[in-house]
């Protein structure tokens, strides 16, 4: 079994710190370079489509179901779910992530409805019928991934939605070349995963991939997949 102990730290040091000020940003509404526009317009669009498989697949509002926004930075998908009327557990392991999106969760006048803590995900208890783990996995390579799903996968009871990075020979150039994200703005390793992997990972936690889009622009490259447990 991989010991992702290391990566762990390192992703809570990066995401509590420069990473918190780097993707709060992306994630905000402040004036960005070009690269991180396009990586915004990415994970908007991703959001976006995610939401739109949930309202087809559940009766909003959605009250008293109950979601989990696993990784859930800034908390902006928390706010989504939050809106759909789930009760929502949003959970980081970076404080700041955390802290961000309580204070988004409050202002918006949901702190009744949503949890928000600091904790690694492969510690959290409980079931829920939605988890969300949005660019999350992308940081983890092939077994620390694997792990990491098949314990969200099984926190599930309904529907799992989660990003990867594809495996594509393109992409895997580009990052051999250091070119998928520019130097001055990396700080984290993109771990790209065979859709295959992906597939057996989920099949073996019970789950069935019942929609899969990818969503490519600019400098954000993720596929999207939503598994059902029914
Ligand atoms: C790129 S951000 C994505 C945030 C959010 N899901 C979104 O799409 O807006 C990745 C987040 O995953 C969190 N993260 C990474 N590994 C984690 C783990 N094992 N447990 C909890 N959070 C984790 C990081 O702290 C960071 O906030």
């Amino acid at each position: 079994m991989a010991d992702t102990a290391p990566l762990k730290d390192q992703l809570r040091s990066y995401f509590n710190g420069i990473g918190f000020e780097r993707w709060s940003a992306i994630y905000g509404d402040s004036e960005l370079s070009s690269v991180r526009r396009t990586i915004r317009a990415g994970h908007d669009a991703m959001l976006a489509q995610a939401e739109s498989w949930l309202r087809q697949r559940f009766a909003v509002p959605a009250t008293g179901t109950t979601a989990l926004d696993a990784g859930c930075g800034t908390g902006l998908f928390s706010l989504a779910l939050a809106r759909m009327g789930f009760t929502v557990a949003a959970v980081d392991i970076a404080p700041q992530m955390a802290a961000a999106a309580q204070a988004r969760l409050r202002q918006a006048g949901f702190a009744e409805q949503a949890t928000c803590s600091a904790a690694d995900l492969e510690t959290v208890d409980g079931q829920f019928s939605v988890v969300a783990c949005f660019d999350v996995l992308i940081h983890y390579p092939a077994e620390g991934f694997e792990s990491l799903c098949t314990h969200l996968a099984r926190r599930c009871d309904d529907t799992l939605l989660l990003t990867y990075a594809p495996y594509s020979p393109l992409l895997a150039t580009l990052h051999r070349i250091g070119g998928y994200f520019p130097k001055s703005q990396r700080r984290t390793e993109i771990q790209m995963i065979r859709d295959a992997q992906v597939h057996a990972t989920l099949r073996a936690a019970g789950m069935t991939i019942t929609r899969q889009a990818r969503i490519s622009k600019g400098f954000y490259h993720v596929a999207l997949v939503e598994a059902s447990r029914k």
